[in-house]
């Protein structure tokens, strides 16, 4: 035996002392990024008793467990979720149906995002229903999820007063999660750590069996951002934001690209969104110096408040201004739900082939008074 084979052995049996007698020891296993360290453990008894333990500030409030890898040739990717500690149960429906329906054949990892510190519960009930991979617990960094310095809060509190015959109108944590996934998700370290994301949310559903690794085929494939679902805006929760769109593009000069899909034939917004409640999406496709200075220009109008900018438009003008059509993708036949809309197979066979239980007629795809699909594969030939 040659001494570094020693010397390794013997590291080993004093880290697991170690990690066997004090449990607020970390078992560092690989570090996504500078800001996290990943737990890796053998037992529940462990794992609880390490969450008992840890001091919760630890690393800025960022967490990583690590199981199981399960096999590797995986593209560099990440569930995405953005979730609150008290929604726990529909975020467990939710990996349930990821799980069963896509992931317990590919294995990939899992990120949960938070404005507030995760629970131990959270991450012990979370932790451990996930079998393979890394799951992240991150915490979103407070100028991430509050008011930007320019903004006159009470004016806002007025406005939300007054707005709450619109959807999530009078809400002011809605608006902070619009503003959020419009311009800081990409800047997370664990989201930063990924090369793509598939935004979940808790109480989505997938209503097929998903038999293609969804991450490889946008890497083979060259797609830079794919949606299920598209929909039209609320027109009130946006009254401006079409105009600074357009103010933005003569003060930096800047190309419109594909926008003009998105334009009726008077010149105006035609409301058209992917509903962004499913992206699977480069993260480069938003971290980028032009997506971000695209992103500045819109906060500092303050229409993330004081009106009530969804991230949904400011994604989709977002990925119109940079991306080419062969970077959009449209992932038909998935069987996405959430509520109230649904995208629902309606070829029978593969109905029967990937076990879908959702109802072929419930499909919103075609439905032009609310879908916006057949106009963006007419236009974009996604
Ligand atoms: C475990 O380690 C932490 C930090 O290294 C230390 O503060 C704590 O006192 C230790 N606990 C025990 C029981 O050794
Ligand atoms: C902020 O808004 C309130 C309510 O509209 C207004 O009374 C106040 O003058 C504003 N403050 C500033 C600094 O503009
Ligand atoms: C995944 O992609 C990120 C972002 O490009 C990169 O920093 C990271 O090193 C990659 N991880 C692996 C395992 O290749
Ligand atoms: C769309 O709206 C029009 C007018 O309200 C109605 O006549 C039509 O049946 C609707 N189509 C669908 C598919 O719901």
């Amino acid at each position: 035996m040659n001494k570094p084979k020693i010397l390794a052995a013997s590291l080993t049996v004093i880290l697991t002392i170690l990690a066997n007698s004090n449990l607020s020891f970390f078992t560092s296993v690989n570090q996504p990024s500078k800001d996290s360290t990943c737990y890796q453990y053998e037992s529940n008894e462990q794992f609880q008793s390490f969450l008992k333990s840890r001091h919760h500030h630890q690393n800025g409030g960022n967490l990583c467990v690590q199981k199981d890898t399960g096999g590797t040739g995986r593209v560099n990717a990440t569930f995405l979720m953005l979730c609150r500690n008290a929604e726990v149960y529909q975020v467990l429906e939710t990996l349930q149906t990821i799980q069963d329906r896509f992931n317990n054949k590919f294995h990939y990892d899992y990120t949960f995002l938070n404005d507030e510190p995760f629970t131990d519960e959270f991450i012990y009930l979370v932790g451990s229903y996930i079998p393979f991979s890394k799951v992240n617990f991150g915490l979103i960094p407070q100028d991430h999820w509050s008011y930007p310095h320019h903004i006159n809060v009470t004016a806002c509190a007025e406005i939300r007063a007054n707005f709450a015959n619109v959807p999530y109108g009078d809400s002011e944590s809605y608006r902070h999660m619009c503003r959020f996934y419009s311009g800081f998700f990409y800047k997370h370290p664990f989201v930063r750590s990924y090369e793509y994301y598939w935004r979940i949310e808790p109480g989505i559903k997938l209503h097929c069996d998903i038999q293609q690794d969804l991450f490889q085929y946008m890497h083979t494939n060259n797609k830079k951002y794919a949606f299920a679902i598209s929909l039209f805006e609320y027109i009130d929760t946006i009254p401006s934001l079409w105009s600074h769109v357009f103010q933005y593009l003569s003060k930096y000069n800047v190309d419109p690209g594909l926008l003009p899909v998105l334009a009726n034939s008077d010149g105006h917004y035609n409301l058209c969104h992917f509903w962004s409640n499913f992206e699977i999406a480069r993260v480069d496709t938003f971290d980028n110096p032009e997506y971000e200075r695209f992103f500045q220009y819109l906060d500092s109008t303050g229409g993330f408040y004081y009106e009530r900018w969804g991230d949904a438009p400011v994604h989709t003008i977002g990925t119109m201004l940079f991306l080419k059509k062969e970077e959009i993708h449209w992932f038909a036949n998935l069987g996405y739900h959430h509520p109230p809309y649904t995208q629902c197979p309606q070829d029978l066979d593969e109905f029967v082939e990937n076990r879908c239980v959702c109802d072929s007629e419930d499909d919103v795809t075609w439905n032009e008074n609310l879908s916006c699909t057949p106009h963006f594969l007419s236009y974009l030939g996604v």
